[in-house]
C-alpha cells in the first residue's frame, strides 16, 4: 500500500486500542502548539470514550506515524448582542431577534504533526474532511452553524487568517479566544 493510499482516510481514535494509541503518541510532537499536543495526550482519549467528542487519526508508514488529528463536536454557542443583524439573518436564514442560543457543529481541535510536510496535509484536507462529516449530519438531521475557537496565543492572526482563506468568519471574541464560523449550504 502506497502511503498516499494509507493518508486518504482517517482512522477514528475510538477504533484503535489503548496500545495503539499510546505507540502513536511516542513520537508525535506538536510544538507550535502546545495546547493542542497537550489535548491529545492529556483529553483525547478519555473524551472519545465518555462520548464528548471525536478525534480521527491520519496515520502514516513513517516517523512520525500519526501524521495528524482533527476533533469533531457539537456545542450550543451563544451569541452576543452585538452580533450585527446581517450575521444573525445569515446563520439563522432568516432574523431571530430573540434567540440567542444556538447548536453549532464544533472544530475542536486540528493539527498537522511536527515534521510533517504541508503539502501532504494541508489545512484543506481537514476542513474538507470535517465538512463532509458535518453535511452527512445536517442531512440527516439539520444544524448549519459550524464554529471554532482560535486560542490568543503568540502569531494567532496568522491561523485566523489562514481558516478565512476558507471562508471562515468571526463570530466573537474575547480575551483568550477568536469564535470563528462558517455555514453548510
Ligand atoms: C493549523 C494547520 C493545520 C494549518 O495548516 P496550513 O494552513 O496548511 O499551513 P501552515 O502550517 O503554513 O499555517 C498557516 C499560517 O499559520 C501559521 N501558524 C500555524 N500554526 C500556528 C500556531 N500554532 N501559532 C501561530 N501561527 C501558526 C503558520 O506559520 C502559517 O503562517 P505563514 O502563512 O506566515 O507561513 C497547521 O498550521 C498546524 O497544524 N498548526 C499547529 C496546530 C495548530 O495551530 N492548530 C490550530 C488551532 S486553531
Amino acid at each position: 500500500m502506497s502511503s498516499n493510499n494509507f493518508l486518504k482516510e482517517p482512522w477514528k481514535l475510538k477504533d484503535l486500542t489503548k496500545n495503539e494509541f499510546e505507540f502513536l503518541l511516542k513520537d508525535f510532537s506538536c510544538k507550535r502548539h502546545p495546547l493542542v499536543e497537550n489535548f491529545l495526550k492529556k483529553s483525547a482519549w478519555t473524551f472519545d470514550k465518555r462520548d464528548v467528542v471525536r478525534t480521527y487519526l491520519w496515520i502514516g508508514n513513517e516517523k512520525p506515524y500519526l501524521r495528524g488529528f482533527i476533533t469533531l463536536g457539537i456545542r450550543s454557542i451563544t451569541l452576543p448582542e452585538t452580533l450585527s443583524k446581517t450575521k444573525r439573518k445569515e446563520i439563522f436564514k432568516g432574523f431571530r431577534k430573540e434567540q440567542d442560543h444556538i447548536h453549532s457543529f464544533f472544530i475542536a481541535q486540528i493539527c498537522r504533526a511536527d515534521g510533517v510536510p504541508k503539502e501532504e496535509l494541508p489545512l484543506e484536507k481537514f476542513l474538507k474532511f470535517a465538512f463532509a462529516i458535518c453535511k452527512e449530519i445536517n442531512e440527516k438531521v439539520g444544524t448549519r452553524l459550524i464554529t471554532l475557537d482560535v486560542a490568543k496565543i503568540e502569531g494567532y492572526p496568522k491561523l485566523v487568517k489562514a481558516y478565512k482563506n476558507y471562508g471562515f468568519k468571526p463570530l466573537f471574541e474575547d480575551s483568550k479566544f477568536v469564535v470563528l464560523y462558517a455555514l453548510i449550504g
